[in-house]
């Protein structure tokens, strides 16, 4: 694992925007996996705009959501498939036969773990993974305690999760659980970047990086990926020790 610190989270998200334009350039059909939430927002608004200024040829790669609220309507804007919908999709003009994320109202979620397996088993591997890191140290909604070698699954959502989650709905939402791609899948991946910004991250950072490797903390299996990259800004790297 690497640690890239980056003086404003402007920079962070450029940097972040042209690992995704340079992969693209360098394999067209390359597939990403990306985590909704508001650490990677502006980096997607950079990668659209470039890709767009560019011209980059967006029509090949495989995107991959990292998870999903289950129970939640894609039509609702908490939902990561509306964050994705406008952020990335539409602006794209991505097509549906490229895009796979979670139906979070399948009757069979058991399936639907499957199915998305089967998707990234049969593209060989993801080529570039971006995540996030809840306020537990999750990743995607891998959440404390769980397995590290799991695949896709749903969980019941930790306490932390359910209360932060808050943030992306208009109103009080009931979640109670989440349908995600597991930690056996990051580890898989040829690259994965974990980001973070801000001075509320910097406990979490601290413990992902510097802090034992357990399931109790999911954060710290980026410790154990040979090709994995932390990217933080300087207010989320204030308490590292070095
Ligand atoms: C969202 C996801 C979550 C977030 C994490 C951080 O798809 O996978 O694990 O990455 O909760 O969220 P933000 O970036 O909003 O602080």
């Amino acid at each position: 694992m690497q640690l890239k610190k980056f003086t404003s989270y402007k920079e962070l998200s450029e940097a972040t925007a042209i690992e995704m334009l340079t992969l693209l350039r360098q394999k067209p059909n390359a597939v990403i996996c990306l985590a909704s939430g508001d650490s990677p927002r502006l980096s997607y608004q950079f990668f659209v705009e470039q890709a767009i200024n560019e011209k980059t040829d967006v029509s090949k790669f495989t995107f991959i959501g990292l998870d999903e609220w289950v129970g939640i309507s894609p039509v609702n804007e908490g939902s990561c498939c509306y964050f994705f919908e406008n952020l990335l999709i539409n602006p794209l003009n991505l097509s549906a036969a490229q895009v796979s994320l979670f139906d979070a109202l399948s009757g069979n979620l058991d399936e639907e773990c499957k199915r998305m397996d089967k998707v990234i088993m049969e593209k060989g591997s993801i080529d570039l993974m971006i995540v996030g890191i809840g306020m537990n140290g999750h990743i995607g909604f891998n959440e404390p305690g769980g397995s590290f070698d799991k695949y896709s699954h749903v969980t019941d959502l930790d306490e932390t999760t359910i209360l932060v989650g808050q943030k992306y709905f208009k109103g009080a939402t009931k979640l109670k659980q989440g349908i995600t791609l597991g930690l056996k899948h990051l580890m898989n991946s040829k690259k994965v970047i974990l980001i973070a910004n801000g001075n509320k991250k910097a406990p979490v950072i601290k413990r992902a990086i510097e802090g034992a490797v357990s399931n109790f903390f999911p954060a710290t299996i980026i410790q154990q990926h040979s090709n994995g990259y932390v990217m933080i800004d300087e207010e989320a790297a204030s308490l590292l020790s070095n």
